[in-house]
């Protein structure tokens, strides 16, 4: 997306929006009973635009799956705000996240974890669906093998478990249940890490192609800056907790401004060309 193109979409009402969330862990320190805080999140202000793609990048430990899980309602956050389509969430009664949780949807990177193994792939699918009381019966059987053809798996694999199917595929189940209610707001937690360049490829034609079809909201948290490069609308890049830069992702490749970002990015560059360069001497 042009700079312009996206600094016009950052004019828009935000889809999702964090103000100043904070949130801390006690953790116990290594071969003793003392415990201290860890602050996993410090006063994070993130907005994401409309059927965008808003890049979560940090080095590890940095607090990206903490924001996701806050931003999921999977955990609260200590204090700070959450918007989503103009209501505050973030102190939401169980009311209020029946009406959420269809619509924001998480996608992790081990679905083999995630996902039940005593599960056929159309029972992984239809849970969601029974659960809130959406389809039952033909109608819901139906709904399953439309949502396995629409993430590309032969619908006559419903009968088979998670384990049964490669890494590839039970990332395509696990997109399938995600979007089985329809979520507006996709949060993929390192979805496409652990799978080999090309199915890595797919998957992400995939969820692009499902964020056109369904003007989805997505927020993808990678270590791969290069693939972040060739999707990304937007970038956030945490460190230590704190949000230090947001902006287009041509921006934040072109001219970063934040030390930590030019650190993140020179390393990149730096194992790119050493990569380029290996490559150059094995076809000597
Ligand atoms: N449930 C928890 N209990 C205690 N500490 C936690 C918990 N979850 C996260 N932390 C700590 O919070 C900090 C941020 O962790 P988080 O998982 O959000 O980082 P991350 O950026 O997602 O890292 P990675 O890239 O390795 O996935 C880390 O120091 C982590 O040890
Ligand atoms: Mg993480």
């Amino acid at each position: 997306m042009k700079t312009e193109e996206a600094a016009q979409r950052a004019r828009t009402p935000a889809h999702i929006r964090a103000v100043g969330l904070s949130k801390s862990y006690v953790q116990r320190a290594p071969f003793s009973h003392k415990k201290f805080a860890i602050d996993a999140l410090l006063d994070v202000q993130l907005e994401v635009s409309p059927a965008t793609l808003t890049a979560l990048v940090g080095e590890s430990g940095s607090g990206k799956s903490t924001l996701a899980r806050c931003l999921a309602m999977l955990e609260k956050p200590d204090c700070g705000e959450i918007w989503f389509e103009g209501k505050e969430i973030s102190r939401s009664g169980s009311w209020e996240l029946a009406w959420l949780r269809p619509k924001i949807q998480m996608i992790h990177q081990d679905s083999a974890g995630a996902l039940n193994p005593r599960f056929t792939a159309a029972q992984v699918i239809a849970e969601p669906l029974e659960i809130q009381r959406r389809e039952s019966g033909p109608k819901l059987r139906s709904r399953v093998c439309e949502l396995m053809e629409e993430v590309g798996l032969p619908a006559n694999w419903a009968d088979r478990r998670p384990l049964e199917l490669s890494g590839g595929q039970r990332q395509r189940l696990a997109i399938a249940r995600a979007i089985a209610l329809k979520p507006a707001f996709l949060i993929l937690d390192e979805s496409l890490s652990g799978l080999d360049l090309s199915t890595q490829a797919q998957i992400l034609n995939l969820l692009l192609d499902l964020q056109k079809a369904h003007s989805l909201t997505y927020l993808l948290i990678s270590h791969d800056l290069s693939l972040v490069e060739q999707v990304a609308d937007f970038v956030a890049v945490m460190h230590q907790g704190r949000m230090v830069e947001h902006g287009a992702g041509q921006d934040i490749f072109g001219s970063p401004r934040h030390a930590h970002t030019r650190e993140l990015l020179g390393s990149v560059r730096l194992v790119e060309s050493a990569f380029r360069a290996a490559q150059a001497g094995g076809q000597q």
